[in-house]
């Protein structure tokens, strides 16, 4: 039997403007898109602005269903939005806000473990990290140098090869 210990390496940020202006830039368009989402429900609007490596950046917000679980993260609904207008071009960077109408959210919004899984897809398939960049509405911002980073031991098709 051996010990494996699993690391987590994450940079955290007082504020957004301690970011460069690239990734201030990306996460300014997450909270443009958080102001778009649909979320009556929860009232949890959350934004998400994805990073292209031709230098295009796509948005998603959550989109909510009075069938609860017919609704989708603002991750999901941006890395599929990406998917689906620039199939092929790798994902840099995701940026996501979160803010709430029921009271201030000063810590990162983090994606939910179904957003880690679909967003592990593309960087398993584009063989290069997908950075991430996470925000509340104010307060710190975490940044983690891939989605394997906060998945470890995911799930991919490798398991599926035959
Ligand atoms: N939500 C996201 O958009 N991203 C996450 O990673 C976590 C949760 C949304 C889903 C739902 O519309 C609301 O936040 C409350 O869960």
């Amino acid at each position: 039997m051996i010990k494996q210990q699993i690391s987590f390496e994450a940079l955290v940020y007082e504020t957004i403007d301690e970011l460069n202006m690239q990734q201030k830039d990306l996460m300014l368009k997450a909270v443009e898109a958080r102001k778009m989402a649909y979320a009556p429900y929860s009232n949890f609007h959350v934004g998400a602005a994805v990073l292209l490596e031709n230098g295009e950046v796509v948005i998603g917000n959550n989109q909510e269903n009075a069938s609860y679980p017919s609704g989708l993260c603002a991750e999901r609904v941006a890395i599929f939005h990406a998917g689906a207008k620039f199939p092929g071009v790798k994902i840099l960077s995701v940026a996501i806000s979160a803010t709430s109408n029921d009271y201030v959210v000063d810590k990162p919004a983090a994606p939910c473990g179904n957003c880690r899984q679909a967003m592990s897809e593309y960087e398993v398939k584009q063989k290069k990290p997908i950075e991430l960049l996470m925000m509340g509405e104010i307060g710190k911002i975490i940044k983690c140098h891939s989605i394997s980073a906060i998945l470890p031991l995911a799930f991919n098709s490798s398991f599926l090869d035959k």
